[in-house]
């Protein structure tokens, strides 16, 4: 008798290849991005410097990090075409969608995409890094049927993210709150769209082809659409006087038919998300400025009550629909933001696969029928 062949389901506890971008430690609950712990990166970095770090290794001297913030701030417009195929598109499409098609128009117009060198692919990745806020602020103004705001070059990144999406100075407590989400999403290693980004990578495709396929694999609600459904179970709860008894009773009534609740759980993760405390603190900052006590009533009695009847804790996403939501971002938004972050992480690991290269070709086990044929004809 043979035995039956083992099968990783999902993957999961498969260490696939090595990487230097990023280490998760659930025993420690840690997270280090080139060996720099996340909180401290946070606490102490713009995005900027952080993307930095992700694509050359070593976080910029003053006079490198000049030179980066020109080269992006450069970058930050969008085409023509690109704003004309967007405007071709329903205003009913998601907003991935529009994301995922305004990359895939960038990657068909440019000359460099068969170019696969690291500088080429480097280039490659900065661009998107500064026309994404363009695309993310563009996609949710035209659906309020409010024009493009063009980039200020006088911001950096998060403050013109804002100002793109909302036509206004926005605050520096709200700028801060943000550019600490964007560096929390930023990398998370062999996470589905990062991987989907080595797959596409590994059969020497171009880093647009990747990049489109990344943004496919985070639209699904188990990965980086569960920001957009986190807000949508806080909507379904409602928010207001008596939040955190619905927000019980919510639950109660989803865990008992069966549903997933979004926000909570993590494949890696079994003891909590190391990245959750810090957006849970810039989510509280911004219910200070925002003075929406009601919602972090609703977020705590949820968490709490998950924690009571499950034993599962938050992920990233849970504090960030909320705060997301309070600085203003429509919920369909939420998942695109998530992008404009993770397009640093996902092209550092494309840039790694190129670098050290094995078509990524895994095996399955057969189990329809056995072999028959086709019987003659006539
Ligand atoms: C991200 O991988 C990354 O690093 C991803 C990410 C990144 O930065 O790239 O961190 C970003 O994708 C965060 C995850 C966002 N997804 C959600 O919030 C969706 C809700 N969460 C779950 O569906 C779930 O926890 C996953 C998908 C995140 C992880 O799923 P696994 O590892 O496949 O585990 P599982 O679904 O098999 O769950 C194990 C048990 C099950 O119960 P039993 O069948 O053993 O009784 O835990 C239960 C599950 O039903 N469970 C949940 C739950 N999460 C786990 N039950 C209800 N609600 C949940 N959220």
């Amino acid at each position: 008798e043979t035995t039956a062949p083992v099968i990783f389901k999902g993957l999961a506890g498969v260490p696939v290849d090595y990487t230097a971008v990023s280490k998760v430690n659930p025993e420690t609950n840690s997270l280090l991005y080139r060996g720099y712990p996340v909180q401290e990166l946070a606490a102490s970095c713009t995005f900027e410097e952080v993307a930095y770090l992700l694509w050359y290794g070593e976080l910029p001297d003053d006079t490198q990090l000049a030179a980066f913030e020109d080269r992006e701030r450069a970058l930050r417009g969008l085409d023509h075409e690109v704003k004309r195929i967007i405007d071709e598109l329903p205003l009913t499409a998601h907003p991935m969608d529009v994301v995922r098609t305004a990359v895939s128009v960038i990657g068909a117009s440019d000359p460099a995409t068969p170019d696969d060198s690291p500088e080429a692919n480097l280039d490659k990745a900065i661009r998107l890094f500064a026309k994404l806020p363009s695309i993310v602020a563009y996609d949710q103004r035209r659906r309020h049927e409010l024009e493009f705001v063009e980039p200020r070059d006088d911001l950096g990144y998060s403050a013109n993210f804002l100002w793109q999406a909302f036509g206004e100075a926005p605050e520096l407590e709200v700028v801060t709150a943000f550019d600490v989400s964007m560096i929390l999403y930023a990398e998370h290693s062999f996470n589905a769209s990062t991987f989907t980004a080595r797959v596409i990578t590994s059969t020497l495709s171009d880093l647009y082809s990747a990049v489109t396929g990344a943004i496919g694999a985070l639209k699904g609600p188990l990965h980086g659409g569960a920001n957009e459904a986190v807000m949508h179970t806080f909507d379904e709860i409602g928010a207001g006087p008596g939040g955190a008894e619905r927000a019980v009773a919510w639950l109660d009534e989803a865990l008992a038919s069966k549903r997933k609740i979004m926000g909570f759980g993590h494949r890696v993760y079994k003891n909590g998300d190391s990245r959750v405390p810090t957006m849970r603190d810039s989510m509280e900052r911004m219910v200070e400025h925002y003075d929406r006590p009601d919602l972090l009533e609703l977020y705590v009695a949820l968490e709490q009550a998950m924690g009571e009847r499950k034993n599962i804790k938050p992920n990233l996403d849970y504090p960030a629909g909320p705060a997301y939501h309070l600085m203003g971002f429509d919920t369909l938004t939420f998942t695109p933001l998530f992008v404009a972050s993770r397009i640093t992480g996902w092209t550092a690991h494309i840039m790694e696969q190129a670098a050290a290269n094995a078509l990524i070709r895994p095996l399955s086990v057969y189990s329809g029928v056995d072999e028959r044929h086709v019987p003659a004809k006539g």
